[in-house]
């Protein structure tokens, strides 16, 4: 067992009835955040996301696509995965709430509060808002207070749970942890609530049939909140979650609109199982489009793929952390969205590596330089990282992700004005002169060592290109930001290998390019009505060219474009037992070594491809072959009728790993 502090923390557990918009990305994000930032702060950190999936709204759904419930949230639950692993989170638990340890859990909570005699049956007449699975305090007839849509009278026989027992033991614990809800406008509205007095709850349902069952008692099936809390628990442990260590969460992550379950019923349903509470609860702001909650129901969302497809996933985590302060609603708009891409990443943090690296490669022989004598600039610009490294550690330690990106663009400005003002570039090649830019150049590579530590967090696939670039061994993400300093930086390491970081993009075009996908994405059917995509072995490891597209088949550039293909190189291939069709290659693309199973064991001995440059889907979703994983697919055309493949290749020109081919 780790002797790291533990640090466990949560995202909502998203309903299944829907995909993915930028508003729950939002969130997931935040928390990956958190999670990379905790690691680097030496904790033992466990992060749990997942999917809410019982309710009468999955039901409708599930029906209107003509499947089993369980068929319709499986492949809703894999979309959001698959989102989620696109974007680069890392939750270490993915919860289900259809998975049986999680129904064990709830059953058991469930149990522990009815033995202590806090749960009664009964019957309840009310109005309730299917969309937010809550009974709302409306007349019949009028619509849900909250999301606005029209509310069901429903009279069903059910347990309540005495909630109206929990105001003063509640009211206690804010009292004594001022830090339970945060911010603190969320937390004046939840006291706010409990003083006004509270009622039982209803906590199971007769009148739904896919929830999970309250043993004994079918038809009753427990409440989906009730079900739902349960999830952060159940990931970690359930019953035994003394043994495994992570319970009590140290933070649950979730929007304003949820607070209310979160800080009143779960620790009211956890006091009355005798259970530790939660350490913190942070309710963010919304994201608002056109001034509007982003949400299905108003049609006005934003989906994360075409943003992460054109100008790539790092770039969405940024603009999220970075325009809207933390706690309060932002305003989402593509224009500004490509604007920080532009000015922070293309012109700010990727042109300084680049340039750095360039400055370094041609006058230190791609070494990082020696420096000497310091002037007081340099001691200066020294002074401002070591400082910006304090503030962006408290900055972080309050969730402040927009004042710590601030504080950190604000070095890499202080790094830039240094390279003009001290100009290297013009400095000639006498003793004095070297040494004079080897300091610079030093300074200015110091500085963006401590930018890329600061920065991972946020940014962890550019930070970690920028990394090996630095040469630096091992993974950003393996830094202990407390041992962080200035100085740190090794004379004498070799710099890595350039990857292309931020591509300066043209403001129209890419919101034309990201405009036209996010139309197809809200056109496109539900995955849940969409058959699969047949593939075989020789598709995925060899993509056979299919026969030509009638002319109705034609796609726009935004389909072409949604295919990442980029120039890879052979290092290792062999044969895989039992599969005679299938190779199992090490490709490097560039920005790092992939392994893919390609069909063409028949046609091309292993040894002779090893060096070879290939043509490679990089962005398709892995997946396992003979049991083998496949990370991607080289291309090659399928010719004669038996469809013999040939590689698709460059034999005229030297291609560089990694170039994107267009
Ligand atoms: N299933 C419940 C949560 C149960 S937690 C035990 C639920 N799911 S949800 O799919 O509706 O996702 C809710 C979360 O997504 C919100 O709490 C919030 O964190 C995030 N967001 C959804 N829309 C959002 C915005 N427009 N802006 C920011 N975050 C938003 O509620």
């Amino acid at each position: 067992m780790s002797d790291k502090p533990k640090y466990y923390l949560t995202t909502p557990i998203y309903y299944t009835n829907g995909l993915p918009h930028i508003g729950h990305t939002y969130s997931t994000i935040v928390c990956d955040t958190i999670r990379r930032y905790k690691r680097m702060r030496g904790y033992d950190v466990v992060m749990t996301t997942g999917t809410d999936e019982h309710g009468v709204n999955v039901e409708r759904s599930a029906k209107k696509a003509g499947v089993p419930e369980s068929e319709f949230v499986a492949k809703m639950a894999a979309e959001w995965r698959a989102l989620w692993d696109e974007l680069g989170v890392q939750g270490d638990e993915f919860i289900r709430t259809t998975d049986l340890k999680h129904a064990h859990t709830v059953q058991w909570l469930f149990k522990l509060c009815r033995e202590n005699g806090f749960v009664y049956p009964g019957h309840y007449t009310g109005q309730y808002c299917i969309y937010d699975n809550a009974y709302v305090d409306v007349k019949p007839g009028e619509n849900c207070p909250d999301c606005g849509r029209p509310t069901e009278t429903v009279t069903e026989p059910n347990y309540f749970f005495k909630l109206s027992a929990f105001q003063e033991p509640l009211l206690d614990w804010y009292a004594k942890h001022p830090d339970f809800i945060q911010p603190e406008a969320r937390r004046n509205e939840v006291l706010s609530f409990v003083e006004g007095g509270l009622r039982d709850l209803s906590i199971t349902r007769t009148t739904i049939r896919w929830g999970i069952p309250v043993p004994g008692e079918e038809p009753h099936v427990l409440y989906v909140w009730f079900d739902a809390l349960t999830a952060y628990l159940s990931a970690v442990g359930g019953p035994n979650y003394e043994k495994i260590g992570y319970w009590p969460a140290n933070l649950h992550l979730v929007g304003k609109e949820i607070i209310r379950f979160h800080a009143v019923y779960w620790p009211a349903f956890l006091m009355a199982a005798g259970l530790p509470l939660p350490k913190q609860i942070w309710a963010h702001g919304w994201l608002l489009m056109d001034s509007a909650k982003m949400s299905k129901s108003l049609g006005n969302v934003v989906r994360p793929r075409p943003i992460v497809h054109v100008l790539g996933m790092d770039a969405l985590r940024y603009y999220l952390l970075r325009e809207t302060v933390f706690g309060q609603d932002g305003n989402f708009s593509y224009d500004a969205l490509v604007q920080r891409y532009n000015s922070d990443l293309a012109n700010g943090l990727g042109n300084l590596a680049s340039r750095t690296a360039a400055m370094i490669e041609k006058n230190s022989g791609g070494k990082i330089p020696k420096p000497s004598a310091l002037q007081p600039q340099d001691t200066a610009l020294a002074a401002r990282a070591q400082e910006v490294i304090g503030e962006v550690l408290e900055q972080y330690d309050k969730l402040g992700f927009s004042l710590a990106l601030e504080e950190i663009w604000s070095l890499i400005a202080a790094a830039d004005k240094y390279l003009t003002t001290e100009h290297p570039w013009s400095l000639g090649e006498s003793e004095a002169d070297q040494q004079r830019r080897a300091t610079i150049l030093w300074t200015a590579a110091e500085v963006l060592r401590i930018s890329i530590a600061l920065t991972h967090p946020v940014l962890p696939d550019s930070t970690t290109k920028v990394w090996s670039l630095l040469g630096q061994s091992g993974q950003p993400g393996s830094i202990a930001l407390d041992g962080l300093r200035w100085g740190q930086l090794a004379p004498g390491t070799p710099l890595g290998k350039s990857q292309p970081l931020f591509p300066r993009i043209e403001k129209a075009e890419a919101i034309e390019r990201m405009e036209a996908m996010e139309k197809e994405a809200q056109n496109a059917p539900s995955p849940v009505t969409t058959p699969a995509p047949a593939s075989t072995p020789a598709t995925n490891g060899a993509a056979a060219a299919a026969a030509a597209p009638a002319a109705t088949d034609k796609i726009g550039i935004e389909d072409f474009t949604k295919i990442e293909m980029r120039v890879g190189q052979i290092k290792t291939a062999e044969r895989i037992v039992g599969a005679d069709k299938l190779l199992k290659l090490t490709v490097d693309i560039g920005s790092e070594i992939r392994q893919i199973c390609a069909g063409i064991a028949q046609y091309y001995e292993p040894e002779k491809l090893i060096g070879r440059k290939v043509a490679v889907v990089v962005n398709l979703a892995p997946r396992k072959l003979r049991g083998v994983e496949s990370n991607g697919m080289i291309v090659a055309a399928s010719v004669g009728p038996e469809g013999r493949p040939v590689l698709a290749g460059f034999p005229d020109e030297d291609v560089e790993i990694g170039a994107r081919l267009k």
